[in-house]
C-alpha cells in the first residue's frame, strides 16, 4: 500500500519537475488574463483602424465588406453548385435547399487534391484545374445539362466591390500562385470555366471561409452573426453596422466584414508577445513579415512551433539528454494532427512517445510529460490568442447593438478546433471569462461552408432575378437612333398639317398664329403691366423699358399662389383671383390710379384673331376652371376688372409663354427666332414665313406661331412608344388623351411616370420591400424639382435616401439606387423627345430659307431645363444629333416672359397708337 503512494508520489513529483522546467522555459508564451485582455484592447483598436477610410489603407487588419448583408431568413431556395477552396482540402459540391414550410438541405460533394504544382503554379493553372474539378463533379453527378447558379468559397483576402467579384490582395497559408494576387479571381474562374463549353454555371458569388461558416451557421441558428475558422489559417468575420464601414456606401442595415484577423500584428503591434520561435517560423514560411498573428495560432504552424522549441530544448539539454535526431530537425517533421494526438488526455503520453520514436528519438517518461506539456502551452496560446480577439469581437458587437448583455452565436469551423481534443473547451472558457456580459453560443458548423456559400448564392441570384425585371421596365424608356428619328419626322408632319388651310382644324400640333410679327428691335419704350400665369408661379409684373443708347430693361414682381380650388373652380373665380392680385400689386408698388397698358402671358392655347385676343381652347396642365373653354381670356379679365370696379387697366396683348420666352431672349439676341419651354408644361414657339400659314391672309413678312406641340401624339401617331406608365398617368390627369407628348416630358408629369414605375415596382416586391405606402399612393407627391435633386451627380445616396423618407417613403440605400435610376431613365427620354421634336422645328426653319447651314438661337424657360442636372445636355447632344445641319445656340431667359410680354405691349401700344392717329 504504501509503495504503491509512494509510486504515485514519485510520479507526481516527476511530472511537477516536468512541467515547471517547461513553464520555465516558455514563460514568454503562457499569457495571462491580464494581457489577454490588453490583446483584446488591441484588436479592438485595429478593426475600428480597418473600418475608417483614412486609416484603412496603412491598417494591418483589413477589415474588408463582403457584401453579404443579411443572414439567411428561411426563405433561400434552388439549386447550387458550390466551390470550397483555400482550407486543408479543395471541395466541389452541390447544395440544394428547399424552403416549402420545413427549411431542408441536401449536399453531394466530392474532394479533389491540390498537389504543389497546383498550389505554387501559376494562376492560368489554378482555374483550369478548379474548371475541370468542377466539370468532373458535373460529369460524375450526371449534371451537366443545366444551368446552376455556384457559389465561391475563396479562403483568402479579397477587396470586393461587389458580391461577385475579389480582388486577391495577397496568398496566404500554403498557397503562392503566381499571377494572381491582384486580379479579379472570378473572373480568372469565369474565364477558365469558358473552355468548358459543356459546362454553363453563373459564378454569382465569393465568400471567405468565415463568411460561409458564419452563413451555414446562421441558416440553422438566426442568432449567428460572426463566423470563426481556425483551420489551415485563421480568421473571424462578423456582421458590422453599415454606418460603420466607411468604405461601402450606405448606412441602412448591416453588412458583413472579413476581419482576416490573421494579419494582426503585422505592423509590429505584436513584438512585445512574439518569441523567437515566432519568428523563426515567419522567417521559413513563404510569406515572411505577413499574417504574423495566425502564425501563433493556427494549423499551418502549431506543429513547427512545436518542433522548433523541443529542438532548442534539446540543444539546451534540457531533453531526450541533449540528443537530437535528424527528423527533429526537419521541418515540417511536426504536424499540428501530432500535437493533437499528444495532448489527447488517456492516450496522450502514449502517442508522445510513439511520435517522439517515430521522430527517432528516445524519449524518457520525463521526457514525454516534458513534451506533451510543450504542446499545451503552444496550442493553449493559440486558443487564448484567439479567444482574445474574438473577444474584440463581441464586445464591439455588444457596443453596436447598445446593449448591457449580448445574446448571440459564434459559428465555427477549422481542423484544428475540430480535432484537437482540449482546444473548444480552453477557447469557449477564455472567451466566457475574457467577456462575462456576452452570452455565447459556439456552433460547430458540421458542413463546412459549402452550404454557406449556397445561402449566400441563393440572395444573389434573387437579386440577379429582380436585377433583370427593372432592367426591362426601363429598358421601355430606352429611345434608338430610329425611335428619335420618327419622332422628328412626325413632328415635321404635323408641323405641316398645323399650318395647311385643310388640316389645321383637326391638327393634334395646334400651329396657333399669334399676331406677333417681329422681334425685339430695341425701340420699345414705356411702363407696362404684366401678367404671368400658368407656369409654376403666378406673377405680376411691372416693367418699365428705356430705349435708345441707354436701352435698359427694370422690373419688378411679386409672386402670388393660386390655390388649387380657384384653379379648377369657376371661370369667373379663378378672374376675379386674378384681378385681386392686380390690386394688391398696385398696392404694393404705390400705383393704384395709374391706367397702365398691360400684356397678358397666358400660358395655354387660345385661338387669336389678333394680338389682343385669345380663346382659349382648352385647359392643360393643372388648370380645370369652368366656363373658360372656347371664351376670350382677355373678355373676361376685363370683365373681372369691370366688376372690381377699382380701376381700369389697358389690355393691349396676351401672349403665350414660349412667345414671351422668345422675346424676351430676343431683345438680346436678334438671332433668336425659338421660345421653347421645358416646364410644368413643354412647348414651342418659332417665327414662320407668312406665306406658309395658310389660315392667315398675307403673304409677306413673318408671324411668331405658337405650336402647342404638347398635343402631339394625340392621334395616336407616338402610341408605339409610349409604355402602360405614360397610359396610366395620362388617365389619372385632368385632360385624359390630350397633350401626350408634353406628358411624357414636362415637370408635371415627369414625376407621376416616376410614381407610377415605382408602384409597379413596389407590386413586385422589387422596391420598398414590396410595401405600398400612402404616400406612394398620393398623386404628385414627386414635383419637378424632385428628380432634378435626386439625379444631382454630387448628391450622395445618403442623401438621396433622405429626400425619399421626407416624402414619407421608407427606402433602403438600395432602393435609392433604383429610384435614382428610374428618375434618370424617364428623364433622358423626355430630354431626347424634346431634342427630336425641336431638330424638327430648326430644320424646318433651315429648309424655309433654303439654306444648306442654319445658325440660330432658341430662348429656353422652365423649371425642368434650369434645375435638372442632365435634362438640357442630352437636349442639346439630340438636337445636334437629329439637325446636324443647324447649329443651335440655347440662350437661357433670366427674366421670365414678363419682360417679353412687355416688349410685345410696347410694340403692339405703339402700332396701336400709329392707326388711331
Ligand atoms: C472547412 C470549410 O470545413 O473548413 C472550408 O468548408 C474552410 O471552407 C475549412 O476553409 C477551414 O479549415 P481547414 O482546417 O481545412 O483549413
Ligand atoms: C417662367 C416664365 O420663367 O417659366 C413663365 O416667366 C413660364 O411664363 C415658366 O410659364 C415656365 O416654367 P415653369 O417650370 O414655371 O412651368
Ligand atoms: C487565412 C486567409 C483567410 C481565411 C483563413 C482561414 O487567414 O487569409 O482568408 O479565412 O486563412 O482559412
Ligand atoms: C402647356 C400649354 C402651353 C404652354 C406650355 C408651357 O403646354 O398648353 O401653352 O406654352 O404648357 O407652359
Amino acid at each position: 500500500m504504501f509503495a504503491v503512494h509512494l509510486l504515485a508520489f514519485y510520479f507526481t513529483k516527476l511530472k511537477e519537475d516536468q512541467i515547471k522546467k517547461v513553464d520555465r522555459f516558455l514563460y514568454h508564451m503562457r499569457l495571462s488574463d491580464d494581457v489577454l485582455l490588453d490583446v483584446m484592447t488591441r484588436f479592438q483598436a485595429e478593426m475600428v483602424k480597418g473600418l475608417e477610410r483614412d486609416a484603412h489603407p496603412t491598417a494591418a487588419v483589413k477589415m474588408l465588406p463582403t457584401f453579404v448583408r443579411s443572414i439567411p431568413d428561411g426563405s433561400e431556395n434552388g439549386d447550387f453548385l458550390a466551390l470550397d477552396l483555400g482550407g486543408s482540402k479543395f471541395r466541389v459540391l452541390k447544395v440544394k435547399v428547399s424552403e416549402g414550410g420545413k427549411q431542408n438541405v441536401q449536399m453531394e460533394s466530392q474532394f479533389y487534391p491540390t498537389p504543389k504544382e497546383i498550389t505554387h503554379g501559376n494562376g492560368t493553372e489554378l482555374f483550369d484545374y478548379v474548371a475541370d474539378c468542377l466539370a468532373d463533379f458535373m460529369e460524375t453527378k450526371n449534371i451537366k445539362h443545366k444551368k446552376f447558379p455556384l457559389g465561391f468559397t475563396f479562403s483568402f483576402p479579397c477587396i470586393q466591390t461587389k458580391l461577385d467579384e475579389g480582388v486577391l490582395l495577397s496568398w496566404t497559408k500554403y498557397f503562392k500562385v503566381r499571377g494572381v494576387q491582384e486580379t479579379d479571381v472570378i473572373s480568372s474562374l469565369c474565364h477558365a470555366l469558358r473552355k468548358h463549353k459543356d459546362v454553363d454555371v453563373d459564378v454569382l458569388a465569393l465568400v471567405n471561409d468565415t463568411v460561409g461558416t458564419m452563413m451555414t451557421c446562421g441558416y440553422d441558428d438566426q442568432r449567428c452573426e460572426v463566423g470563426v475558422i481556425i483551420g489551415t489559417g485563421t480568421n473571424a468575420c462578423y456582421m458590422e453596422e453599415m454606418s460603420n464601414i466607411d468604405l461601402v456606401e450606405g448606412d441602412e442595415g448591416r453588412m458583413c466584414i472579413n476581419t482576416e484577423w490573421g494579419a494582426f500584428g503585422d505592423d509590429g503591434s505584436l513584438d512585445d508577445l512574439r518569441t523567437e520561435f515566432d519568428r523563426e517560423i515567419d522567417l521559413g514560411s513563404i510569406n515572411p513579415g505577413k499574417q504574423l498573428f495566425e502564425k501563433m495560432i493556427s494549423g499551418l504552424y502549431l506543429g513547427e512551433l512545436v518542433r522548433l522549441i523541443l529542438l532548442k530544448m534539446a540543444k539546451k539539454g534540457l531533453l531526450f539528454s541533449g540528443k537530437i535526431s535528424t527528423a527533429l530537425r526537419t521541418k515540417g517533421k511536426v504536424e499540428t494532427k501530432h500535437v493533437a494526438a499528444m495532448e489527447k488526455r488517456k492516450e496522450g503520453l502514449q502517442n508522445t512517445k510513439e511520435i517522439l520514436m517515430e521522430l527517432g528519438l528516445t524519449p524518457s517518461e520525463e521526457d514525454c510529460i516534458a513534451v506533451q506539456h510543450v504542446c499545451t502551452i503552444v496550442s493553449f496560446r493559440s486558443a487564448n490568442l484567439c479567444a482574445a480577439a474574438l473577444a474584440a469581437i463581441l464586445t464591439r458587437l455588444r457596443e453596436n447593438k447598445k446593449l448591457i448583455r449580448l445574446r448571440t452565436t459564434v459559428g465555427m469551423d477549422g481542423t484544428l478546433y475540430k480535432t484537437h481534443p482540449q482546444y473548444p473547451k480552453r477557447l469557449h472558457k477564455v472567451v466566457r471569462r475574457l467577456v462575462p456580459n456576452c452570452d455565447v453560443r459556439f456552433l460547430l458548423s458540421e458542413s463546412g461552408s459549402g452550404k454557406g456559400a449556397a445561402m449566400v448564392t441563393a440572395v444573389a441570384c434573387r437579386l440577379v432575378s429582380q436585377r433583370k425585371q427593372i432592367d426591362e421596365i426601363l429598358a421601355s424608356f430606352e429611345l434608338s437612333e430610329k425611335n428619335l428619328i420618327d419622332v422628328k419626322n412626325k413632328m415635321s408632319e404635323e408641323l405641316e398639317y398645323g399650318l395647311k388651310k385643310e388640316t389645321h382644324a383637326t391638327a393634334t400640333v395646334k400651329m396657333l398664329p399669334t399676331y406677333v410679327c417681329g422681334t425685339p428691335d430695341g425701340t420699345e419704350k414705356g411702363k407696362f403691366l404684366a401678367l404671368d400665369l400658368g407656369g409654376t408661379n403666378f406673377r405680376v409684373l411691372l416693367v418699365k423699358i428705356r430705349s435708345g443708347r441707354r436701352k435698359s430693361v427694370r422690373m419688378y414682381n411679386k409672386i402670388f399662389a393660386i390655390p388649387l380650388e380657384i384653379m379648377q373652380g369657376t371661370g369667373e373665380e379663378l378672374f376675379d383671383h386674378i384681378v385681386q392680385c392686380i390690386a394688391d400689386f398696385l398696392e404694393y408698388m404705390g400705383i393704384k390710379g395709374a391706367r397702365l397698358p398691360l400684356g397678358f402671358t397666358f400660358s395655354f392655347p387660345c385661338r387669336q384673331a389678333s394680338i389682343d385676343k385669345g380663346a382659349l381652347v382648352e385647359w392643360t396642365k393643372g388648370f380645370k376652371a369652368t366656363d373658360c373653354e372656347g371664351e376670350d381670356v382677355v373678355d373676361m379679365l376685363r370683365e373681372a376688372i369691370k366688376r372690381r370696379n377699382e380701376f381700369d387697366l389697358d389690355i393691349v396683348a396676351v401672349v403665350n409663354d414660349t412667345v414671351g420666352t422668345m422675346m424676351t431672349c430676343g431683345y438680346e439676341d436678334p438671332n433668336c427666332e425659338i421660345g421653347f419651354i421645358a416646364g410644368t408644361g413643354s412647348n414651342v414657339c418659332y417665327m414662320e414665313e407668312m406665306k406658309n400659314i395658310e389660315i392667315v391672309e398675307g403673304t409677306e413678312g413673318k408671324m411668331c406661331i405658337n405650336t402647342e406641340w404638347g398635343g402631339f401624339g394625340d392621334n395616336g401617331c407616338i402610341d408605339s412608344i409610349r409604355t402602360k406608365y405614360d397610359k396610366e398617368v395620362d388617365e389619372g390627369s385632368l385632360n385624359p388623351g390630350k397633350q401626350r407628348y408634353e406628358k411624357m416630358t414636362s415637370g408635371m408629369y415627369l414625376g407621376e411616370i416616376v410614381r407610377q414605375i415605382l408602384i409597379d415596382l413596389t407590386k413586385h416586391g422589387l422596391l420598398f420591400r414590396g410595401r405600398m405606402s400612402e404616400s406612394l399612393r398620393t398623386r404628385g407627391i414627386f414635383e419637378t424639382k424632385f428628380l432634378s435633386h435626386i439625379e444631382s451627380d454630387r448628391l450622395a445616396l445618403l442623401q438621396v435616401r433622405r429626400i425619399l423618407q421626407q416624402l414619407g417613403l421608407d427606402s433602403t440605400c438600395d432602393d435609392s439606387i433604383i429610384v435614382k435610376e428610374v428618375c434618370g431613365a424617364v428623364s433622358k427620354r423626355a430630354a431626347q423627345l424634346c431634342g427630336a421634336g425641336l431638330a424638327a422645328i430648326v430644320e424646318k426653319k433651315r429648309k424655309n430659307r433654303n439654306l444648306e447651314h442654319l445658325k440660330i438661337t432658341v430662348g429656353v424657360d422652365g423649371t425642368l431645363y434650369k434645375l435638372h442636372p442632365h435634362f438640357s445636355g442630352i437636349l442639346r447632344e439630340t438636337v445636334k444629333e437629329m439637325a446636324p445641319q443647324c447649329d443651335v445656340t440655347f440662350m437661357l431667359s433670366e427674366d421670365g416672359s414678363g419682360k417679353g410680354a412687355a416688349l410685345i405691349t410696347a410694340v403692339a401700344k405703339r402700332l396701336h397708337n400709329v392707326g388711331e392717329n
